[in-house]
């Protein structure tokens, strides 16, 4: 039976929207990131195809433990297009997170992927919080072997739940996913947002705003 054309334009509508919340499709077997080079296109130029390697398709080190010796006592190691230039145009990028004890991966947001995650070692909080007004928090206690999903453009964290160390494996829709850390951005801006501002969007005492602007 034929569609209704409400249907066929709702059906076109998210169509549209799949085409566009995703990094453009490769049109060719791959285009090495010419980081060097000064062309400005969404992403990197590709590098002379007869001059690629295989080593631009690699990277090592994801076995080596990050410095987790910070205040938040985690560390993300990234692999994206900037430390591995074949990922470019191909909208993936991954990272490995080691966390202390206790240690926290801070609530951030990636503003350009969504996340999967798998825990390697540790027992690991995970949660995310969905966008205004509900503001629901949703979170799992992760073990070895177990992975979750951070949606596009959500808030999230991780915090350690044991005495031992924690490792994750991230990896993430886009070849620069990009990090805003809330905490950083909001308290550690250059320059810093007022302290009028901060007062009353987080309804404190400015002190309290001068304190946390001290930290970032
Ligand atoms: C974890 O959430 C990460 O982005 O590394
Ligand atoms: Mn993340």
């Amino acid at each position: 039976m034929a569609k209704n054309i409400v249907m066929l334009c709702l059906e076109a509508l998210t169509l549209c929207h799949l085409t566009f919340a995703f990094e453009p499709k490769p049109l060719q077997d791959f285009c090495v990131a010419d980081l060097t080079s000064s062309a400005r296109v969404n992403g990197f130029a590709c590098k002379n195809p007869m001059l690629v390697q295989a080593n631009d398709f690699f990277f090592s080190g994801l076995n080596i433990a990050g410095n987790t010796s910070n205040p938040v006592g985690s560390k993300v190691t990234p692999v994206t297009v900037a430390q591995l230039p074949g990922l470019n145009t191909l909208g993936i990028a991954m990272a490995r997170v080691d966390y202390e004890p206790w240690g926290v991966n801070p609530p951030h947001v990636h503003p350009r992927a969504s996340e999967i995650f798998t825990v390697l070692e540790g027992s690991l909080l995970a949660g995310f919080v969905t966008s205004n007004p509900e503001n629901r928090l949703i979170t799992k206690v992760l073990h070895k072997g177990d992975a979750f999903v951070f949606p596009m453009g959500l808030v999230h964290f991780q915090r350690n739940m044991g005495y031992g160390k924690a490792v994750a494996i991230a990896a993430l829709s886009s070849q620069n996913p990009g990090i805003i850390t809330i905490a950083n951005t909001v308290f550690g801006s250059n320059p810093s947002i007022a302290v009028e501002v901060l007062a009353k969007a987080f309804q404190v005492d400015k002190n309290i705003v001068d304190q946390l602007q001290s930290k970032f």
